[in-house]
């Protein structure tokens, strides 16, 4: 297990154990400030749309494909957005920051 740092939608930070080897999605939609990820990591609802945190943002493979597609169709979306079912959660992004994005 390695931490993670969640930001939620009142900006309040939690740490918590992130489950590796899984998608970002994984840990988030397990606690209730978290993502709906209504498709299940299908790449298909964007419900699980995250902010990644500057420090990390380069540290992480650029979006591909029907995410890319996806993430340009959010009216919040930024430069550091992703969508979390597309992000490993690997033990060397131990500390990873994310902060939930607003609904869309
Ligand atoms: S869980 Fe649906 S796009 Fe990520």
């Amino acid at each position: 297990m390695a931490d993670m740092v969640i930001v939620d939608r009142d900006g309040v930070e939690h740490t918590v154990a992130g489950k590796t080897g899984v998608s970002v999605m994984e840990t988030l939609r397990e606690v209730d400030y978290g993502v709906a990820a209504i498709c299940g990591g299908m790449c298909s609802c964007a419900t699980c749309h995250i902010y990644v945190d500057a420090a990390w943002l380069a540290k992480l493979p650029a979006p591909q494909g029907d995410e890319k597609e996806l993430l340009q169709e959010l009216t919040g979306r930024r430069a550091e957005s992703r969508l979390s079912c597309q992000v490993q959660f690997t033990p060397d992004l131990a500390g990873l920051k994310v902060a939930i994005a607003p609904d869309d």
